[in-house]
């Protein structure tokens, strides 16, 4: 049954939460399952539905995947080597057992993903690195057909950062023959999460973080505990919450020194940031000044925290433009918050906002992950009305127990069957 979210908003939002496990973390360390026979065990995984995504398909593979406290993936008796069409294309992180799946089994046939409301999201920089390893890449009806009888090492130049294509290929060098260079990698933290626990299970792996990471292919891993992070892009959602209703929430759980762009946005549009050791805390007591944003590739700012913080600028004093650099149509959300009474005018990457001084309440659609989260952020802030946002399938892909968060800090917010 298709479920909406309602919210009476106008209410600032005031209190702690905790933040979750990260979605971008967890997602490629199952995949790393599939490299270690064994029980590789990951601890604070989200309750999220791409998380269940990935154990369908990594049983799908023959990855035994038990959750209780811990999710427990031991793949010892995988055989599977295709990732098909109906589990990739509810998640384009599937791809992200293209490398386990040939460095493993010396093959791997994987749907081509689709594209997604946020741009066509190809995967030609992930099949020419592994080219380059020695595989052999064919398109066989939708899917990529990737072949290897062993994997060698290379030096692999990225054109430009990608976050899972550096993933993918750091999963498949680890059990290649050779030592393998990923350079203009993705410096993400989910990138130095991942490498940081195929480095517990035995792989040689350096650099990680910065732009030159280097891998020295081993023979054999074998699996272990792994703590997953907290999600930063949830932690930035919160923080953006009290600046929006001009309330004051402290985010605990997280790494602060992830946060560095977002925080000195945050701070030029005068909300108030304090920070811990494992702990954030914004206050939106200001007025909000208009700051301009370009999204860039870690450590810049997150392209996955445009949409919400376009809803901070949507309420500023000002003129402010936001770009877009990583995806060619994530602006998916303009058009559901002009209908909230934002002005905001588009033209190619780039958003020109003019603070209005309110928003208002309206039924508007979720159309891909953040968008939805932005548009529960204008609900928040929207004093006159209820907003009513419908296909929010898309928010329980990456936020665990949302609703419930914020109700905890005093928001008028439930959910309701369409
Ligand atoms: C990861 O996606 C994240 N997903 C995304 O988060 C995030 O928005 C993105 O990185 C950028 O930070 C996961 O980690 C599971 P990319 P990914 O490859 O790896 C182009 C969310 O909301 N590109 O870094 O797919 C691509 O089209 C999601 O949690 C190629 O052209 O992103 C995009 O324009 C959304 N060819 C840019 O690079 C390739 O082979 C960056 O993409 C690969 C990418």
């Amino acid at each position: 049954m298709a479920e909406r979210i309602i919210i009476e908003g106008g209410i600032p939002v005031r209190g702690e939460v905790q933040v979750s496990g990260a979605k971008n973390a967890a997602l490629p360390l199952m995949a790393a399952s599939l490299l270690a026979p064994g029980e590789l065990a990951l601890e604070n995984i989200p309750d999220l539905v791409d998380v269940k995504t990935m154990i369908g398909l990594l049983e799908h593979l023959g990855v035994r995947c038990e959750q209780e406290k811990r999710l427990i993936l031991d793949s010892s008796q995988a055989d599977g080597w295709e990732a098909p069409y109906e589990l990739v294309k509810t998640m384009r992180a599937s791809v992200l057992v293209l490398g386990p799946l040939l460095a493993r089994f010396g093959r791997a046939k994987v749907s081509q993903p689709g594209g997604c409301a946020i741009g066509a999201r190809p995967i030609n920089r992930h099949l020419a690195g592994l080219e380059a390893m020695g595989a052999s890449v064919t398109l066989d009806h939708g899917y990529v057909v990737v072949e290897s009888d062993g994997l060698v090492g290379a030096e692999v130049v990225f054109e430009a950062p990608t976050v899972t294509g550096t993933e993918n290929l750091m999963m498949a060098a680890v059990l290649a023959d050779g030592t393998t260079s990923l350079i203009n990698a993705a410096r993400e933290p989910e990138v130095v999460g991942l490498a940081e626990a195929l480095n517990k299970m035995g792989a040689r792996i350096s650099g990680a973080g910065t732009g030159i990471i280097t891998i020295e292919g081993t023979t054999t891993l074998s699996p272990v505990n792994y703590r997953v992070m907290p999600d930063r892009i949830e932690t930035g959602t919160y923080l953006i919450a009290a600046g929006v209703t001009g309330g004051d929430v402290k985010v605990n759980g997280c790494v602060p020194s992830y946060h560095r762009a977002l925080i000195e946005r945050l701070e030029k549009a005068n909300v108030r940031i304090e920070e811990g050791e494992d702990w954030l805390r914004a206050i939106g007591d200001n007025p909000v000044g208009a700051v301009d944003v370009r999204t860039d590739p870690y450590p810049g700012f997150p392209t996955d925290m445009q949409a919400q913080f376009m809803v901070l600028m949507t309420l500023s004093e000002g003129l402010c433009t936001i770009t877009e650099s990583i995806f060619e149509q994530r602006f998916m959300h303009v058009p559901e918050l002009c209908r909230m009474g934002a002005d905001i005018t588009l033209s190619e990457r780039r958003a020109v906002i003019r603070g209005v001084r309110k928003l208002s309440g309206a039924q508007v659609m979720a159309t891909d992950l953040r968008a939805s989260a932005s548009l529960v952020l204008a609900g928040l802030a929207a004093g006159d009305g209820v907003t009513e946002i419908s296909r929010v399938y898309h928010l329980d892909r990456g936020y665990e127990s949302m609703v419930e968060k914020f109700s905890s800090l005093g928001a008028r917010i439930w959910r309701a069957s369409e």
